[in-house]
């Protein structure tokens, strides 16, 4: 291989990092396993670290014995990325290779990092037999040489490499230097939408094979529904003997051997331990028996259909990228498994092989992605040059498909292999299909993104509409033009492999999607897009902590916060996200009605319900009554019980009642404590109570220089807007509202303008609208103050009136009519009051939906209660500031400062409650959580209706019932001011 810089000695044949073809030197792939009794030694930690600008790296010096060699480099820590340890900086982009489109040929920018490491072997490592050197993942490619000898270069970044190197190693002073390339033909593969993160950011190792080990084994555990049985073949290439005490089995390698067992799913994630003998190692098994295939047009596993209730993750830290420990895997499945996630996609690209363990062991069903994506070619006329359609990289693309089968084919969590992501089609991904179909013929094979979906057992999608879905379901979707093709489309079963694109506030709409899912039998559930935000943890000039995005880290190109769409912050706090697909998701679903008591139904594909205690409380206006435990046989999966709930307690003071029956473990597991609640259920006790005695007697208004006083409350007489309640001076009295920070679904994607109503919104001013008092009427029951709000330059407007009564016993009530003038082009983003408090009103508490956020189409989490929080609780700290935090169903609320208590209820339709330290306009203005700062008022929202979220991001706008069209409207709201306890 030829080190010297290109541009000195420019040659016909392309560089190794230009070459698309697997390089020889490196081993055949094979099966990982944790751990054996065959000796390992870790090469993680401090490496000697130096960037140089171009493929030449540092020179041909840094591999040599001489510890000089690398006199006065830097460090860096194996594994990482070079760029999040001081070296270069990180760049986004989703779709946009950063480099000419040219392939296979790159920049000669192309950052290059020599990393160098010396070590000793420990005492005891044997001299017999073999040792691999092992790289988990490098990106992109790498070119390495163990004590001055070259053992060769490899590309594929999300893949294990490795090579033999027994007899160059020493006792002591081994020199292992590895030059990695940001660019090389390979990231033409690997075009993923995420942070270009170049290093060696998995493991490397030193695996010692004992004489008589086998170089690999692929572990067969099916399951037979149909007499419980299961079977058991375990090939390997040297004789050994497969032991399973627990079921009493001592087979021989390659001999099939059945016993009755329990089948491995992901609710039941039984595992039997085993242990492979052969002559050179003890190799520990870990079976789990199930059996996987399409049979009628449905994806079946152990003889179901499962519903997939499914995230696509990428693998991500905010501080360390996707080089990420035991720790964070384990924390992103218990996560998952806490939220009723039962499915992980793993876009896209093949995780680090101890978390697909960790799936096998905790009970995830994987749809596991080769590390493939071209989608930087659909920006060229027909895709031209797209590598899957150009036989020359055939080698490279089937090359990455074994190195995935081979490496991840034992584990029971893995049901499908998918080839890649958005490629388009070419005969490339046939290939790879059909290598996979012959080394593995007991597993489907997924892709999306040939819509003719040649090479795919299932016909999948992203981000279609509901009705789209609804269609599919019926099996009547629109035909291909190729009767043969179609036929073969239409007989597969379905998933959205992504939808719901969770950017920002939302996703909207998951609700109507699961209705979908578990009406129509061939809508096998879907994959959020996606698990995390992939934040870079990153500090202010004096200090503080931010999430950085695309453009902060110096990009000339980037795409901005379009990488932080997770249903988990990036330090893994779910987001509302996430709390309200746990609803949607939820396995057993719990309804009821005051006549006919609860009805509870086991949508578990594979489980019963003994392992959930059920519990009923009788709660009124959010305090609880009564409550107990509910008796519930056992369900089988897909089975229901429709149950008496008890009478409801004679002595229940008066007001709203409700009924809430919850379905909790009733015992800790691997994920979740004894208590953890999956599902529950909430509806009326009795029908809605009466609307509230009508008002006392009430007070007229009385004119008084330029105020006027309506009982407790002062107004201006000029305009007629509200200045003070009681003692309460207001920074501002309520008036008409419109507008909200845009969400990133408002703000829609801008390849495709008809999505993004923010634009709308701005060209029309609804972020400037005026007021315009036209008249202040005062009668003996009555101030109305009749206004004009509307938006510069245009003559669309919203004819406002506010009706003012008090009572004696000092409330103040509003009603409000809006009528709207002129045709709006657009939903509005809201509709309701704001009125700004003084900032020591920082306490709130609320009988309404809570405890989280919630809007139209993303309120299925929200349930009926008493909370309290403090203004600041009451943020959603979205990566990009937006719209957030509204509290949905709200009967009454109290902001309180000290001993007094602004009393807000509703009157009588529940309004919308948001409170925050800034203003819209100010939380709009904001690129980074640290660009807001509180400021002197506590601005409130109380609004009649809000404009849904949907998830136009990427995906659907809001359905069309949860669309805020500009019409006639009539809400009320009443005011107490309570002074002292
Ligand atoms: C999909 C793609 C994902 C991601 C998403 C938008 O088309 O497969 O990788 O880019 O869009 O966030």
């Amino acid at each position: 291989m030829d080190d010297r810089p290109r541009d000195e000695t420019p040659s016909p044949a392309p560089p190794y990092y230009e070459n698309p073809l697997p390089t020889p030197g490196t081993l055949p792939p094979r099966a990982w396993w944790g751990a054996s009794d065959a000796a390992r030694l870790t090469l993680n930690g401090s490496w000697a670290f130096r960037l140089a600008p171009t493929a030449s790296g540092t020179g041909p010096g840094f591999t040599a014995d001489d510890p000089a060699a690398t006199a006065g480099w830097d460090r860096v820590t194996v594994p990482g990325h070079w760029v999040l340890q001081g070296h270069g900086a990180p760049a986004y982009t989703g779709v946009a290779y950063l480099f000419p489109v040219d392939p296979p040929r790159m920049p000669d920018e192309n950052p290059t990092g020599d990393h160098r490491r010396e070590f000793d072997l420990p005492g005891d490592w044997p001299a017999d037999g073999e040792t691999l050197l092992r790289f988990e993942g490098v990106d992109s490619c790498a070119r390495v040489w163990l004590n001055g000898t070259e053992l060769g270069t490899f590309q594929g970044s999300r893949l294990p490499h490795e090579f033999a190197v027994g007899p160059l190693l020493r006792r002591r002073g081994n020199v292992l230097a590895v030059r990695v390339h940001q660019w090389s033909a390979g990231s033409y593969l690997e075009d993923q939408d995420m942070w270009w993160l170049p290093g060696i950011f998995r493991e490397v190792s030193l695996l010692h094979r004992p004489a008589g080990s086998p170089a690999d084994h692929f572990v067969h555990a099916g399951y037979d529904h149909t007499t419980g049985e299961g079977t058991l073949r375990v090939e390997c290439d040297v004789p050994g003997r497969v032991l399973v005490p627990e079921l009493g089995l001592d087979l021989a390698c390659g001999q099939e051997a059945r016993a009755a067992v329990e089948p491995w799913s992901a609710e039941v994630p039984r595992l039997y331990a085993g242990e492979l003998v052969t002559a050179g190692e003890r190799i520990p098994l870990r079976i789990g028996f199930r059996t996987v295939g399409i049979e009628d047009g449905l994806l079946k596993v152990n003889g179901r259909r499962v519903l997939f209730r499914g995230v696509n993750r990428h693998e991500f830290h905010p501080e360390t990228g996707r080089a990420l420990d035991r720790e964070t895997m384990r924390r992103d499945i218990v996560l998952m498994k806490q939220h009723n996630v039962n499915a992980v996609r793993t876009s896209h690209y093949p995780p680090h092989p101890a978390f697909l363990d960790l799936c096998d062991e905790l009970g995830l069903w994987v749809i596991d992605e080769c590390d493939l994506e071209t989608h930087g070619f659909c920006w060229m006329p027909d895709w031209r040059g797209n590598p899957v359609a150009d036989e020359r990289w055939t080698p490279a693309l089937v090359d990455r498909a074994r190195r995935m089968v081979e490496r991840d084919k034992n584990h029971p969590s893995v049901l499908v292999w998918s080839l890649g992501n958005e490629c388009h089609a070419g005969r490339g991904l046939s290939a790879m299909a059909a290598w996979i179909r012959a080394r593995d013929p007991a597993r489907p094979v997924h892709y999306e993104n040939d819509p003719e979906y040649p090479d795919s057992d299932i016909f999948s999608r992203m981000y279609a509409p509901h009705e789209e879905v609804e269609r599919i379901g019926r099996r009547e979707e629109e035909p291909l033009s190729d009767p043969e093709r179609d036929a073969h489309r239409r007989s597969l079963p379905f998933l959205l492999v992504e939808y719901a694109h969770a950017m920002g506030n939302g996703p909207g709409g998951l609700a109507d999607y699961q209705r979908l899912f578990e009406t129509y039998e061939r809508c096998q559930g879907g994959f959020v897009w996606e698990w995390i935000d992939h934040g870079l943890l990153t500090r202010t000039a004096d200090g503080r902590e931010y999430f950085g995005y695309g453009g902060d880290f110096g990009e000339g190109y980037h795409d901005g916060n379009f990488v932080c769409d997770g249903l988990l912050f990036p330090d893994r706090t779910p987001s509302p996200g996430l709390i309200e697909y746990k609803k949607v998701v939820e396995p057993v679903r719990i309804t009821g009605d005051a006549a006919q008591g609860v009805t509870i139904r086991n949508g578990h594909d594979f489980a019963g319900t003994s392992h959930l205690a059920f519990t009923w409380a009788y709660e009124v206006e959010g305090r609880r009554i009564a409550a107990g435990d509910l008796a519930v046989p056992p369900l089988e999966p897909g089975h229901k019980a429709r149950l008496p709930l008890p009478a409801a307690p004679a002595d229940a003071p008066p007001g709203e009642a409700v009924w809430t029956v919850r379905a909790c473990l009733r015992a800790g597991t691997a994920w979740a404590e004894a208590g953890h609640e999956v599902a529950w259920g909430q509806w009326p006790a009795a029908p809605a109570p009466a609307p509230a005695a009508p008002p006392g007697p009430r007070v007229a208004p009385r004119r008084d220089g330029g105020l006027i006083t309506l009982g407790p409350a002062v107004f201006d007489a000029g305009r007629g807007r509200l200045r003070a309640l009681g003692g309460l001076p207001l920074a501002e009295g309520p008036r008409l509202d419109v507008f909200r920070a845009p969400t990133d679904n408002d703000i829609g994607m801008h390849w495709e303008p008809g999505t993004q109503v923010s634009v709308l919104w701005e060209r029309i001013g609804l972020h400037r609208v005026r007021h315009r008092t036209d008249e202040v009427r005062l009668t003996d029951e009555a101030l109305t103050v009749r206004t004009r709000v509307a938006p510069d330059a245009r003559d669309l407007a919203l004819a406002t009136t506010y009706r003012w009564t008090a009572d004696e016993e000092g409330t103040l009530r509003l009603r409000v009519a809006v009528t709207p003038e002129g045709d709006w082009p657009c939903p509005l983003p809201r509709l309701g009051l704001r009125l700004g408090l003084p900032a020591a009103f920082g306490r709130v508490s609320w009988y309404g939906g809570g405890p989280g956020e919630a809007y139209p189409d993303t309120r299925a989490a929200s349930r009926l209660g008493r909370y309290r929080a403090t203004v600041e609780e009451l943020q959603t700290p979205y990566v990009r500031p937006q719209e957030n935090g509204a509290r949905a169903d709200v009967r009454w609320a109290e902001l309180s400062a000290g001993e007094a208590t602004l009393r807000i209820e509703a009157d009588p339709e529940p309004f919308w409650l948001t409170a925050r330290r800034w203003s819209s306009e100010q939380l709009d203005a904001a690129g980074h959580t640290v660009d807001l700062s509180p400021g002197e008022v506590v601005w409130v929202n109380l609004d009649h209706a809000q404009h849904g979220i949907g998830s136009q991001s990427c995906g659907p706008a809001p359905l069309p019932r949860h669309r805020l069209t500009a019409a006639p409207a009539d809400f009320g709201l009443a005011f107490r001011l309570r002074e002292g306890r």
